[in-house]
C-alpha cells in the first residue's frame, strides 16, 4: 500500500498506486522517473524497490530538484537526481552509467508547485511575469512569444497547442493590446476577446496551455523521450506515461500502437522496405484513469490518462543494436550486462539518427 508521506502538501501525485503496479516495481530494480516534480512517485518507487533498488530522477526545473532532494534524503544511496531535460534521456543514462533500466515513468506537464508559484507565470489565477519556462536556462519565455510573434503565428499556435476555436479572435486582441507583461494582463485580454468562464473552465485555460507547450517544446521532447525510453528498457521493462490533455495522449497512444507492430509498410507493398520491428507489447489496451474518489481528493487529476507498455523480447535486429551498445555478453531475459566501456557506448550513440546531439547541453 502507498503511505501518506508520499503525498506532499503542495503536489499530490496522480494515480500513485496504479503507477507502482504498472511499473511492476521490484526490490533491486532500476527505475527512471523522468519527471521528478515533488518526488511523490519517486518516493513510492524507492520504497517498493528497496533495499537494493536504484532511481534516476530527472527534472528540467532546478527548483523541483532542490525540494525533492530534501524529501528523498532517506534514500540518498539509491538515488541519482539530475537537472536535465528528458529529451536527452539516452545521453543522461550513459553519462551517469544508469543501465540496465527496468522501468521508466513520465508524468507529463507541470506540478502544482510550479502552477501555484506566481513568479513562474504558469497560472492566470495569480499575477506574475509571462514566463512559463520549466528551466531558467531556456532562452524563450512566454512574453517573447506573445510580444514578438505575428498575429497569424499566434493564432496558429493557440489553435494547434490549445485546441482553441476562438484562436484568431484571441490573437487579434493580443496583438492590439501588446506589449503584455503579466499573466493577469493576458487573462484580461482573453476575457475581453471571448468572455469569461466557458462551462467549467476559464476562457484563458487553452491559451495558457498552448503557450506553455510552445515555450517548453513539450510535444517534441515527449516524442524524443519515448523513442529513447524503448531503447533503454530491458525485455519486460515497463514504460508508463501519464498525460493530461489530448495532444500528449495522442502522441503516447500512437507511439505505443506503432511500436507493437512489425512491418509498417502500406498493405499493398510486396516486400517490407521499412525494416520496422515490434518493440513493445501493450499491457492494457484501455487507458487507466483516476477513480472518482481520487478526482474528488485531487481535482487536478481529473484529465489524467495512464498508458503502459512492456518491452518485448529482443528481436534479431534489436539484438544487434544491443550488441553495438557493447554489452559484453548477449542479452539475457533478465536484462543486459553493464556496458564493457562507456566509450564504445558513446561511439554507438554517434550514429543514432534521433537528433539527440542537438539537445546536448
Ligand atoms: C506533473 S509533474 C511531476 C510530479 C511528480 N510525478 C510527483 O509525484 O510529484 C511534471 C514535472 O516534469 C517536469 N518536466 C516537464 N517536462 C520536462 C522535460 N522535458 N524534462 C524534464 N522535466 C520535465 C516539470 O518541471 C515538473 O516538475
Amino acid at each position: 500500500m502507498i503511505s501518506l508521506k508520499m503525498v506532499t502538501p503542495s503536489h499530490i501525485s496522480v494515480l500513485l498506486q496504479e503507477v507502482i503496479e504498472a511499473l511492476q516495481v521490484q526490490p533491486g530494480g532500476h527505475y527512471i522517473d523522468c519527471t521528478l516534480g515533488g518526488g511523490g512517485h519517486a518516493a513510492a518507487i524507492l520504497e517498493h524497490s528497496s533495499p537494493s533498488g536504484r532511481l534516476l530522477g530527472i527534472d528540467a526545473d532546478p527548483e523541483a530538484l532542490t525540494i525533492t532532494r530534501t524529501r528523498l534524503r532517506a534514500y540518498n544511496g539509491s538515488t541519482l537526481l539530475v537537472n536535465e531535460n528528458f529529451a536527452n534521456l539516452q545521453v543522461i543514462c550513459i553519462k551517469y552509467d544508469f543501465l540496465p533500466v527496468h522501468g521508466i515513468l513520465l508524468d507529463l506537464g507541470l506540478s502544482s508547485l510550479q502552477l501555484n508559484s506566481p513568479s513562474r507565470g504558469f497560472s492566470f489565477q495569480h499575477d506574475g511575469p509571462l514566463d512559463m519556462r520549466f528551466s531558467p536556462n531556456q532562452e524563450i519565455a512566454a512574453a517573447d512569444i506573445i510580444n514578438t510573434s505575428s498575429e497569424s503565428e499566434l493564432a496558429h499556435l493557440i489553435k494547434t497547442y490549445g485546441e482553441e476555436r476562438y484562436s484568431r479572435r484571441i490573437a487579434h486582441h493580443i496583438v492590439e493590446k501588446r506589449p503584455l507583461k503579466s499573466t493577469l494582463q493576458l487573462a484580461r485580454v482573453i476575457e475581453q476577446a471571448i468572455g469569461g468562464r466557458r462551462g467549467r473552465i476559464h476562457t484563458a485555460t487553452r491559451t495558457f496551455q498552448a503557450l506553455r507547450i510552445a515555450v517548453n517544446h513539450e510535444l517534441e521532447h515527449l516524442e524524443l523521450a519515448l523513442r529513447q525510453a524503448v531503447n533503454l528498457l530491458v525485455p519486460e521493462g515497463r514504460l508508463v506515461v501519464i498525460s493530461y490533455h489530448s495532444l500528449e495522449d495522442r502522441i503516447v497512444k500512437q507511439f505505443m500502437r506503432r511500436e507493437t507492430k512489425g512491418c509498417l509498410c502500406p498493405p499493398d507493398t510486396p516486400t517490407c522496405v521499412c525494416g520496422h520491428a515490434a518493440s513493445l507489447r501493450l499491457v492494457r489496451r484501455k487507458v487507466i484513469t483516476p477513480s472518482p474518489s481520487e478526482v474528488k481528493r485531487n481535482p487536478r487529476s481529473h484529465s489524467a490518462k495512464l498508458r503502459v507498455a512492456e518491452r518485448i523480447v529482443i528481436q534479431d535486429e534489436q539484438y544487434e543494436m544491443a550488441e553495438k551498445l557493447c554489452c559484453s555478453v548477449p542479452i539475457k531475459a533478465n536484462g543486459w550486462r553493464r556496458p564493457a566501456t562507456l566509450k564504445k557506448l558513446r561511439e554507438w550513440l554517434d550514429y543514432e539518427p534521433v537528433g539527440i546531439s542537438s539537445h546536448l547541453g
